[in-house]
């Protein structure tokens, strides 16, 4: 495998000056909601899992860390962990070879969208070490969607080692290059064998590991992606569940971003209600760095409001933010309005998608009904966009030692 190294120029003074003064909020904090979470005893538990490893004939060859596609290699093992309401609840955690399931056809993953996952990523540091990005508000958000979902919710600190051991068995796919990770997939779905929408008494999770590279195939890191605004489509609404990370919110976007394939762009930028509010980008939050009225600058992002998934980037990006303190930041809607007018008074300066799987992503286009928008995000030659890129990066490949955000596996 290529070894290639990130190369971190520090902006002078920002960073040194971000590890003495960030402070370290652990929770996605959203709004008048308690995290369900099941207490140790009653969840399973790390000491009571097996291993079963593959044999040698079938552990699969590593792919070249440039042939690396977002989704589609997978490592040798993965986690299972059974819930069955009738023998007692949660099942021991096993590690078995990646396997194919066997489902009944009425499961009611299958016809009822019982199902809920998760994104993290594990990443090989310059010193050889591996590391997990903030794993327990990943384990927060999972056991959140879970009792949305009618699913069994569990302890996240057990379901963190569990995953750290399989990702330990399979430590070799970790890449050895700071331009790729390994991408952790933890899955929950219900498998009561039977029709009807009703609590599923039994439950599968898993978890399985890809290698991945780049999330976006073209060099948009330089220039900046492309969006669809299209306001006769919206992906959440209050009162719904666009606020959990359940499959169902994701399949009915394929559609919408099909027709922005077919425009020729890459993303599509979620609008919500009569004044088209701007929700989220593809699957990233969504951040807009401006001029105010009052001449400050300002990192906008909208407030978790039933409508936005709590990502892990966007509360650390809000958190360095804050502790920064180099600029106004607020958690506040923004329409597509405002954006027409900040970009008409070049109040606007920068927008860009944040999300583990791309961490920060650059947008420089927006087609809004039919009128090109164009956002000066690379222009800037300041950017924070790339500075909040470099200081996650150095954070999760180990280039601030002992970092709280940082999980080491042994
Ligand atoms: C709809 C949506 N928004 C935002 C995000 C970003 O969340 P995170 O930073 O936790 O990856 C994701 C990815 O999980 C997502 O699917």
């Amino acid at each position: 495998m290529t070894l290639m190294r990130f190369k971190i120029v520090s902006r002078a003074g920002l960073l040194d000056q971000l590890k003495y003064v960030m402070r370290f909020s652990s929770s996605l904090q959203i709004r008048n909601q308690e995290c369900p979470q099941q207490e140790p005893e009653r969840s399973f538990k790390y000491a009571d899992l097996t291993v079963r490893l593959a044999p040698p004939h079938l552990l699969q060859p590593k792919p070249d860390v440039r042939d690396l596609v977002f989704g589609k290699y997978f490592t040798d093992h993965m986690l299972k962990i059974f819930y069955h309401e009738d023998l007692g609840g949660w099942q021991t955690p096993e590690i078995t070879p990646l396997e194919n399931l066997v489902l009944h056809p009425a499961t009611k993953a299958l016809h009822y969208a019982v199902q809920v996952f998760e994104g993290a990523k594990a990443y090989r540091g310059r010193d050889g070490k591996i590391r997990l990005f903030r794993p327990e508000l990943n384990m927060e958000r999972l056991n959140r969607s879970a009792s949305r979902f009618g699913l069994p919710v569990f302890n996240g600190g057990e379901l963190i080692k569990c995953i750290s051991r399989l990702i330990s068995i399979d430590q070799e796919w970790v890449p050895h290059c700071e331009t790729a990770s390994l991408y952790i997939r933890p899955t929950l779905i219900g498998v009561d064998p039977t029709l009807g929408v009703a609590v599923s008494r039994s439950a599968l999770f898993y978890a399985i590991l890809c290698p991945v590279g780049s999330y976006f195939h073209n060099s948009s890191d330089k220039k900046g992606i492309s969006l669809l605004a299209d306001p006769s489509y919206t992906r959440a609404w209050q009162g719904g569940c666009g606020d959990q990370k359940g499959g169902s919110n994701y399949g009915p976007t394929i559609h919408i971003q099909e027709k922005a394939s077919q425009k020729g762009l890459q993303q599509v930028l979620w609008l919500h209600g009569a004044d088209m509010q701007l929700t989220e980008v593809g699957t990233m939050n969504i951040f807009v760095f401006i001029v105010n009225e009052n001449g400050e600058k300002e990192l906008i992002t909208p407030p978790l409001n039933g409508l936005i998934l709590p990502g892990v980037t966007r509360a650390s990006i809000l958190s360095i933010a804050r502790e920064l303190n180099q600029f106004k930041v607020t958690e506040r809607n923004i329409t597509m309005e405002e954006i027409c007018r900040l970009i008409s008074e070049k109040r606007l300066l920068e927008m860009f998608g944040a999300g583990t799987a791309c961490v920060v992503s650059p947008i420089s286009h927006i087609d809004f009904l039919d009128r090109p928008l164009h956002i000066p995000t690379m222009e800037q030659s300041d950017a924070v966009h790339k500075m909040f890129l470099k200081t996650l990066l150095e954070i999760q490949y180990g280039y601030q030692p002992n970092h709280p955000w940082a999980l080491e596996i042994d």
